[in-house]
């Protein structure tokens, strides 16, 4: 029953575990216990788990097919409650599940009572928290696939771009800037497959499984899984209400994603620096000073940037919760709910908004060129002696002393004479002059995943087909 109908000294507010106790919870406690402030969130993952759970019971033949219509309208009004936002808490309701359920017997009375049967909040929490999650892991993968939609266009427009490569954040060799946007697509990709892995062990249904130990009424868990969309049945019903690895695997998804976000607003911060300039990130995703009238800041990347760091800790704070907890469901799960429900509204705004400042983001080809130096082109000046038989090891070192040379003269490493390039080899010809083009740096590493234009358009054309589902 919903109520405590006794004049007990619980009774000032009714719980539906309120029979054994002889005082009313603490008013600080009942604060502390209570989740609905954040597991409302849950609302209409509960309403429909528990109407699949009512048409299972009438399965069973435990409660009559009237009163399965009575719960179902009952769940069916509650819901519409929810939907308008009119929906009102008492101070009582712990959680979404004794919301949902004490309204649902203040409107269809009773006959409430009995939807409960064999069910324990254990199982209906890990219910309700994998249909969450599967929707909305589904919108995510949505939104990451325009995320990568997004960085395939940006490549596509800037094929012919070149621009400095960088390792440890020096100037290191030219590369395609196109092959630098495509390098995130297949960050991506991976992420998308990732969360793929992680969807099919979210939808398992705990459902049937009681408090711990299994129901001992003849509810055909499969039938009630599949109504609910599931893949499958737990197969353990203490494992089912205990573990939350489906979310830890979700953080960890997530997590690591926003290290890959992070690690591309890195980069983009760093270019729409003046110094750079290689590109601007669009106003539509900046903002300016309250004091400096010449500021531009790439807001939208420093957040992206920064919010990286709470979805780690979104991660490391529920390992953290469930290192140790002993066998099976303990409070301490309620936990679970605010980092996950906080890294997907994380994410459902980071993507779409870093895939908006892909589709706005101007980019400046000539500051890129003219960031280019002679120097990136040493290690084509060495595969110049490699081909001339030279062992690498030695062509490298003897680069080493064209560019220590170079420095010496003042000079850049194309302005060096000839003469002094022979000093160093006798194998350098004439021919070296022809090296002093990026373009044709670039068109060398043409191997498959090089930055050469048909290595990033094969790239291209994989990454379409691969977004295209093929
Ligand atoms: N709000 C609880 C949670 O999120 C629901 C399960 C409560 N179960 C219990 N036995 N108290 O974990």
């Amino acid at each position: 029953m919903i109520e405590n109908q006794n004049p007990d000294p619980a009774a000032s507010s009714p719980k539906l575990w309120g029979g054994r106790f002889d005082a009313a919870p603490d008013s600080l406690m009942e604060q502390f216990n209570a989740s609905l402030p954040f597991d409302q969130a849950l609302w209409a993952a509960d309403i429909r788990g528990s109407q699949a759970y009512a048409r299972a019971l009438a399965r069973a033949g435990l409660i009559s097919l009237a009163e399965r219509d009575q719960l179902l309208a009952g769940l069916d009004a509650v819901a519409e409650e929810w939907a308008r936002g009119v929906f009102a808490p008492h101070a009582g309701d712990e959680d979404i599940h004794t919301a949902v359920e004490r309204r649902l017997g203040e409107i269809i009375g009773g006959v409430a009572g009995k939807l409960h049967t064999g069910r324990s909040r254990n199982d209906q929490v890990a219910t309700d928290v994998r249909l969450w999650l599967r929707d909305q892991i589904d919108q995510l993968a949505a939104a990451l696939c325009d995320l990568q939609a997004a960085v395939i266009a940006l490549a596509e427009a800037h094929l012919a771009v070149l621009m400095p490569g960088t390792t440890h954040m020096q100037p290191a060799q030219p590369i395609r800037f196109s092959h630098w946007a495509l390098s995130f697509f297949w960050m991506w990709q991976r992420d998308h497959e990732r969360l793929t892995e992680v969807r099919r062990r979210v939808n398992v249904c705990p459902l049937g499984s009681g408090a711990l130990a299994g129901t001992p009424f003849n509810v055909d868990r499969v039938a009630l899984a599949a109504e609910l969309g599931f893949d499958a049945i737990s197969a353990n019903s203490l494992d089912a209400v205990s573990d939350r690895d489906f979310v830890v695997e979700f953080l960890a998804w997530a997590a690591l994603l926003g290290i890959h976000l992070s690690r591309l607003a890195e980069d983009l911060i760093l270019w729409s620096n003046p110094q750079f300039g290689f590109v601007r990130v669009a106003d539509a995703y900046s903002t300016g000073s309250s004091l400096m009238p010449q500021k531009r800041n790439p807001d939208a990347m420093e957040l992206v940037r920064g919010k990286s760091g709470r979805l780690l800790g979104n991660l490391v704070s529920l390992l953290t919760t469930l290192k140790g907890l002993p066998s099976t469901y303990n409070k301490d799960l309620q936990e679970d709910k605010e980092p996950l429900f906080d890294t997907v509204t994380t994410l459902t705004l980071a993507l779409p908004v870093t895939a908006g400042v892909l589709r706005t983001l101007q980019v400046n080809p000539a500051r890129m060129q003219a960031a280019l130096s002679s120097d990136m082109l040493a290690t084509d000046l060495a595969d110049y002696l490699v081909r001339q038989g030279t062992p690498f090891r030695q062509a490298h070192h003897l680069v080493g002393q064209a560019v220590r040379r170079a420095e010496a003269l003042g000079l850049t490493l194309s302005t060096l004479p000839l003469a002094e390039l022979q000093a160093i080899s006798p194998q350098f010809g004439a021919d070296v002059a022809a090296l002093w083009d990026f373009n044709h740096s670039v068109e060398q590493r043409a191997t498959p995943g090089g930055t050469a234009a048909a290595a990033v358009e094969t790239q291209l054309r994989q990454a379409r087909q691969i977004l295209a589902g093929g």
